[in-house]
């Protein structure tokens, strides 16, 4: 495809954070007595913090002010931070490792596209905190996926152009943001995979050294 970059969302694909958000989320609505299951969990690959929040809220009875969902979104944060903590450079996998090297190694440059304002301290968490080209996550955006916006500072801070990139997806928030940026969009796991946006419905991690 004559790609030039590879931008890879972080939780879910480079590192698997989605049971920590799911844990840190339950931690929270059991305490406000909401129901809240991983099917739920599920909806909020990709979305950002305080609209992950509105999704669980949908079954809440109680009409929350800002400042109270802005607290419930720290509390939810600093279990989700606590949780972190357990993280090391073992939770990254050899296949991830690998196929990171081996995209280097062919001289593909390498991004992350993150919603998640936790990026920086996960990847470092992970030992990746040196590795990748450029960085854009949810400190940088206003506007989350499936907005290209942080996607397209990712391209940006590169120096490419939006065509000359790849983007590696787990939710279909995240297939809809690479089309809507104009880059290739490959689906891996969650609900990007056979979305029906996505250019390319990868196998497994390594399998995007088939379409690089
Ligand atoms: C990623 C995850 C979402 C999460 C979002 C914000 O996109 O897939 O589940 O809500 O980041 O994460 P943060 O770490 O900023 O709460
Ligand atoms: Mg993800």
């Amino acid at each position: 495809m004559n790609l030039k970059a590879v931008i890879f969302d972080l939780d879910g694909v480079i590192c698997f954070t989605d049971k920590y958000h799911y844990q840190a989320w339950k931690a929270l609505a059991d305490r406000l007595g909401i129901y809240f299951d991983e099917v739920i969990n599920n909806r909020l690959r990709g979305v950002s913090r305080m609209a992950s929040l509105e999704i669980i809220l949908e079954r809440s009875e109680t009409a929350y002010s800002q400042a109270e969902k802005e607290a419930f979104a720290e509390e939810k944060n600093n279990t989700y931070r606590k949780l972190l903590e357990q993280m090391s450079p073992a939770d990254l996998t050899d296949e991830v490792r690998q196929t990171l090297q081996e995209l280097r190694r062919r001289g593909c440059r390498l991004a992350i596209g993150s919603s998640s304002k936790n990026t920086k301290f996960i990847l470092g968490q992970i030992g990746l905190g040196d590795f990748f080209d450029a960085i854009a996550d949810g400190t940088d955006i206003t506007r989350s996926k499936p907005d290209p916006e942080v996607f397209l500072l990712a391209a940006e801070r590169l120096g490419l152009a939006p065509a000359d990139c790849a983007v590696v997806e787990d939710a279909r928030a995240g297939i809809q943001a690479a089309k809507a940026g104009g880059m290739t969009a490959l689906a891996l796991f969650g609900d990007a995979a056979h979305c029906g946006l996505e250019d390319v419905n990868l196998s497994s991690f390594a399998d995007i050294l088939n379409h690089i």
